[in-house]
């Protein structure tokens, strides 16, 4: 019987414990509250406090209720070194980043915004239409979500490029790796998605002097984190018309400020960071299995390696 620490920025504690004691009735589970010192052995959280982790080294493992593991890294050394941090693998995220980003694509590559545009002048035109062969959709972050996208994509027959850290060899992709990669990569992204993880060396990639080497009229997908993005640079760039547009999940402050220049471009889209929702049932079931695995002594996936910082 393991004894279970939880704490969830922005979320709903009850309706969590809920759904954990159904897949871990024989553990206890209490939501942490500051000044609780109490031994535990595993912590699930969402952006935590330090004080919640700061020398707990007696746990087992910290989840993360999320892909995104760049809240827990950023509390440095209140991070007990010896614990593993271990993220949401896809629990049902990867669906919902597959649609979320297929429909960008689409709704881009179909030219829908324009046609809404004029059907609110009561306008019947025809708009030359993209030519697929010219229309490569590249994705930056190849792992389990970013895999899912390209998936997704692929079922639309675009040409596809991928960048990665490691070098790749996926079906049907045109795999890149390494900053010796990435300026081919760009030059060949009519558009871009970004789902990297936010860490040391991927903060601010989406900057000028990267967003200029996609083609002519690129559009932009940030489903990953605000700080990957250089705004004022996004924005100078749509504004040049080098940049067609861009859909935006993210930003650099959350939520999106009134008077944000973002608000009011029409060819930015913007949606409050809701691209792939952690499901709460699912993601429960995935860390119970963790758990089980992990008391029985067996290996689990997800661990983050923090030196990489994913
Ligand atoms: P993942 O499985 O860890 O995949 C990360 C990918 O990024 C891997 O392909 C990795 O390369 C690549 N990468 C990492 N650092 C790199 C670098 N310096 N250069 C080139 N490639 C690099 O992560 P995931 O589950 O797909 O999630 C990705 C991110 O999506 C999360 O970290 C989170 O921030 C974001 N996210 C956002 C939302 C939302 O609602 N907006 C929801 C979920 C997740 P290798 O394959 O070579 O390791
Ligand atoms: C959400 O942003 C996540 O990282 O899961």
């Amino acid at each position: 019987m393991s004894t279970i620490i939880f704490h969830a920025t922005g979320g709903n504690p009850e309706q969590w414990l809920q759904s954990l004691k159904q897949v871990l009735p024989n553990d206890t589970l209490r939501v942490w509250q500051a000044g609780d010192i109490a031994a535990a052995d595993y912590a699930i959280v969402w952006k935590p406090p330090a004080e919640m982790l700061a020398g707990r080294t007696g746990l087992k493992g910290i989840f993360n209720l999320g892909a995104g593991v760049d809240a827990i890294l950023q509390l440095g050394d209140a991070l007990p070194a010896s614990v593993p941090v271990i993220r949401l693998d896809d629990a049902g995220m990867g669906i919902q980043m597959a649609e979320y980003v297929s429909h960008a694509v689409l709704r881009y590559f179909r030219q829908l915004d324009r046609y809404d545009t004029q059907r609110q002048a009561q306008q019947w035109r025809f708009l030359k239409p993209f030519q697929k062969q010219e229309f490569s959709v590249g994705v930056l972050g190849l792992g389990v979500l970013g895999q899912r996208i390209i998936d997704a994509v692929a079922h639309f027959g675009f040409p596809l490029h991928g960048w990665s850290r490691t070098q790749k060899d996926l079906t049907g992709v045109t795999c890149h790796s390494g900053a010796a990669g990435l300026d081919t990569f760009l030059r060949a992204s009519r558009v871009l998605v970004c789902i990297l993880p936010l860490t040391g060396e991927t903060q601010g990639i989406l900057k000028r002097e990267n967003l200029q080497k996609l083609p002519q009229g690129a559009y932009v997908i940030n489903v990953a984190r605000g700080a990957h993005m250089i705004e004022d640079d996004l924005l100078a760039l749509i504004q040049d018309e080098h940049i067609a547009g861009a859909t935006l999940d993210v930003f650099e402050q959350e939520p999106l400020p009134a008077g944000h220049p973002f608000w009011s471009e029409p060819r930015i889209s913007i949606t409050p960071h809701i691209s792939a929702l952690t499901m709460r049932d699912e993601s429960a079931r995935q860390i119970a299995g963790k758990i089980h695995s992990l008391e029985q002594g067996h290996a689990i996936s997800g661990i983050v390696d923090p030196s990489r910082g994913y």
